[in-house]
Parts: structure tokens; sequence; C-alpha cells
């Protein structure tokens, strides 16, 4: 049976214990077990069905925490983590040999993040041990944003799933590292280039790569079941409307097609927003047995909205 509350006392004890416990984050839900504890790691593998050259993100609760485990957040990201810790910043560091090889797939550099969710945050605490999470869907499925979308493939699988309500951002961690000094992005997320930027100038975004030792991501991913179609102007949008598709759009019109077929992500076309409905978006069309096409507005390709737009283009791919 999966216990499914927002009982922290219970999440942190079962993840000590070397169990699976979904946690939400900011960004979208992950599947959490103890990162010092490598058959624990092992099992989010396994109930994922993820290949083990895809290395995982660990969480806690502040930077003095990595610090006493060993690790040390290379100078030119320390303004990064200043700045957006808690938050959707994942950074690359040199890792301690505490930290399960499993966790990183054999590379040198573990991934870290503070998430900026108040349940999850009074969890880690509690924890003495960082908790490895990738997100808790099915390997290249879409992105749980709520714990509904966790249940729907783990119920019975893990031991708990710890509610914390809808993510807020609902598009995973921007992930950044240092190479010859350099800042380079890894993967575009819930902070956008434009504001990494600000802080630290120009960077390195590095982020098609299918190479499993590159980090960043596979290029086929997040992926529907359903045909996904993205299209880039109304008359593109247009030629598509029929009674089996359905359509997600950001400021597009969508004329014909009855509203029960249409999700509008921003009514006010923000993209943080839309950022927050996309996933959900999709998994609600992939669970429609009526419709069969998925059709998305791709976004204006700057701040969320490129991070929203390589999602699209991986969930095509
Ligand atoms: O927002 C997020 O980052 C969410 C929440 C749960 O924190 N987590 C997440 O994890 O998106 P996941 O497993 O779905 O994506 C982790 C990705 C890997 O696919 C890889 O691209 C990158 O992080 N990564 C992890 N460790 C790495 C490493 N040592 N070197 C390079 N890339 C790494
Ligand atoms: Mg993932």
């Amino acid at each position: 049976m999966t216990l499914i509350n927002n009982d922290i006392t219970a999440a942190s004890s079962l993840l000590s214990q070397g169990h699976l416990v979904a946690i939400p984050t900011e960004t979208v839900y992950g599947m959490g077990a103890n990162a010092f504890n490598s058959e624990a790691v092992k099992s989010i593998f396994a109930v994922k069905n993820r290949p083990f050259y895809d290395p995982l993100i660990i969480h806690t609760s502040s930077a003095d925490r990595i610090a006493e485990w060993g690790m040390e957040i290379p100078e030119q990201l320390l303004a990064l983590t200043k700045r957006f810790w808690p938050g959707p910043l994942t950074v690359l560091i040199n890792k301690s040999e505490r930290v399960s090889d499993i966790v990183t797939a054999g590379l040198p550099r573990v991934a870290v993040r503070i998430p900026n969710h108040p349940l999850t945050l009074s969890m880690l605490v509690q924890c003495d041990f960082p908790v490895a999470a990738p997100s808790a869907n099915p390997f290249g499925y879409v992105s749980p944003t709520s714990a509904e979308h966790v249940k729907k493939h783990f119920d019975g699988k893990i031991s708990m799933i710890l509610n914390g309500g809808p993510c807020s951002v609902g598009i995973e961690s921007t992930i950044v590292g240092v190479e010859q000094g350099k800042v380079v992005v890894y993967r575009l997320g819930g902070i956008s280039v434009e504001d990494i930027e600000k802080e630290v100038g120009k960077v390195l975004v590095q982020t098609s790569s299918s190479k499993p030792d590159a980090p960043g991501m596979l290029i086929k991913h997040y992926s529907p079941a359903k045909r996904v179609l993205a299209v880039d102007t109304q008359i593109e949008l247009n030629a598509h409307i029929n009674a089996t598709s359905a359509f997600i759009v950001f400021n597009f019109e969508v004329n014909d097609v009855a509203s029960k077929n249409i999700i509008r992500l921003s009514s006010s076309e923000n993209h943080a927003e839309a950022a927050q409905a996309f996933y959900s978006a999709l998994r609600h069309w992939d669970d429609d047995a009526s419709i069969q096409n998925i059709i998305v507005q791709r976004m204006p390709d700057f701040g969320l909205g490129r991070a929203i737009n390589d999602r699209l283009s991986r969930a095509i791919a």
C-alpha cells in the first residue's frame, strides 16, 4: 500500500530506512531515496524503468549541509546559489565519496539542489542524508506536477507520496555547471537563461545532446503516448482543426472547436503561468480517450518560453 498524506516525519523515517517516497517540489514531484544508500537508489531506477546511465539530482535543505558532507560549490556558481536557492536551480559539483556512484552514473560530478517547497524543505531538515530524486514519472514520460500524477503510475509500488499539492513552477530545474572557468547551462528550466545571465554574465547553453555522459538531456523525453504536434503559426494551427484533436495554446485562437478540447496555458500570456500548466495539459489530453492528436502552440522563445519549447521538442522527437 502507498501512503498518501503530508506527514513529513513518516516521509523522512521511511527514506532513512531505505524506502522510496515521492516528494513534492516547486518544479515537479521527485521519486526520492536516501542518496547514501546504494540499494535504495537502485530501486529508483527499477521503479521508473530508468537506465543506469542517466544520473540523479540530490536534494537537501541547506548549503551548510552540502559542505558538511564534503562537497564544495564552485566559486563561479556561488552568485547563482545565493540568489536562487532554495529554488529551481541545480548545480553540478564534485561529488563526495559518500554519494553512491549509482547516483551520478559514475560521473565525477553530482547534481545538487535545494528545492523551494515548504513541506519538502521541512522534511529535508529531518534527513541527515541527501535525498536523490529524479522526476517521479516512468522513464521518458511526462513529468508529474501533482500527487495524483504520481499516484497514477506508482500507487502500490512505492512506500509513500508526500502530498504537497500542485507544483508552483511546473517545469524542472535549470541545471548549471562550470567548464574551463565558464558557467554552462546544461538543461533549460525553471530559472530563465536571462535571469542567470543577470547574475553571472553571458553563459554557454549546451543542452542538446543524446550522449548519456553529457549532462543535460536525452533527445526523446517528456513524451505522451499520443501524437504531439507543435505549431508555429495561426495558419498551421487552423490546418489541424478536427474532432479528434485537442489544443494547448498560449495566445493563438482556436475556432470551431468545442471549448472542452482547448487548454489555454495562461489567459494573461504569462510565461511562468504557462510553465506551471504545461505538463498537466499534456497529461490531460493523453488520458482522454476521445483525443488522438495533441496540437501545441510553440511559445515565444525567451524566458521560460524557451524551456517549455525545449520540452515540447523532446515530447515530439
Ligand atoms: O526540478 C528538478 O530538477 C526535478 C526535481 C524532482 O528536483 N528533478 C529532475 O530530475 O528533473 P531528473 O532525473 O528527471 O533529471 C535529472 C537530470 C538527468 O537526466 C541529467 O540530465 C542531469 O539531471 N544530471 C544529473 N546528474 C548529473 C551529473 N552528474 N552530470 C550531468 N548531468 C546530470
Ligand atoms: Mg525526469
